[in-house]
């Protein structure tokens, strides 16, 4: 029996958050409440533009709120400056974007390897570990390859394998099987599964195949995160 529930390792807490096209504001969050625990698989979906990917970078603190708090393994985000928030990140969230953010001038493997130095980690330490990655997601051949002279499918998947590198306890992956054939969605699929109950995992989807894994299914609405009840 559980005696107490165990400590949130991410928390919103009563967030707003607005954008302003033009003269515009369009109100995204008000209020928003969201916590999950160590190890949880959540997934959050919904029609496109909800606000899915904000949630992603309110939570790594690419985007700040305008009011409410984001803690993330007891540290509060708004807190920290833009150099300790990179530090930060680098060595505890793995962040796959939906639009890559490869660096173009770095070759494949150079961009995987880039969170090592961000992180002031020694490189060699983890050279085996971005070849053995390449190998699993059908890429070793395209290692020294530069992002430009890669498919979109393929920049998808050294996004995925670069936010693995260091092995993070928090993984924050956008739209993971857009643009990838049968193979590779079953190689990411695969990924997920063993990594589930071993970290925070929250993905973004419309892939209803992803829905089984989850332990918990949101969808942002109204101004806030609704949970969707069953899988269907
Ligand atoms: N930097 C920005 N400036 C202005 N509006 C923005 C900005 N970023 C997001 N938005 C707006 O906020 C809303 C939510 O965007 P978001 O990218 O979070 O949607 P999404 O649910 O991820 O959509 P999709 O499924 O298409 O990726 C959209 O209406 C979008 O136009
Ligand atoms: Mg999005």
């Amino acid at each position: 029996m559980q005696l107490s529930s165990p400590t949130p390792i991410i928390e919103l807490k009563t967030i707003s958050k607005h954008f302003k096209v033009g003269k515009e504001k369009i109100e995204l969050f008000k209020d928003l409440e969201f916590q999950c625990n160590e190890n949880e698989f959540v997934v959050f979906t919904g029609p496109s533009g909800c606000g899915k990917t904000t949630i992603l970078q309110i939570i790594a603190g690419l985007t700040r709120v305008d009011q409410g708090t984001v803690r993330v393994f007891d540290h509060n985000i708004n807190d920290f400056n833009e150099e300790s928030l990179a530090l930060f990140r680098s060595s505890t969230i793995g962040l796959v974007f939906q639009l890559g953010h490869l660096i173009e001038t770095l070759t494949v493997l150079e961009n995987i390897l880039l969170p090592v130095e961000l992180a002031q980690r020694e490189e060699k330490d983890y050279e085996k570990r971005a070849w053995d990655l390449l190998e699993e997601f059908y890429m070793a051949h395209r290692a020294h390859s530069l992002p430009r002279m890669i498919s979109g499918g393929e920049y998808q998947r050294v996004a995925f394998i670069r936010s693995l590198i260091l092995d993070p306890q928090i993984l924050l992956i956008d739209e993971p099987t857009a643009n990838q054939d049968e193979r590779t969605k079953a190689a990411i699929f695969q990924k997920l599964a063993q990594l589930k109950g071993k970290k925070t995992i929250l993905v973004v989807t419309h892939s209803r195949d992803i829905f089984p894994q989850a332990d918990r299914i949101f969808i942002p609405d109204n101004f806030r995160l609704r949970e969707k009840n069953g899988l269907s």
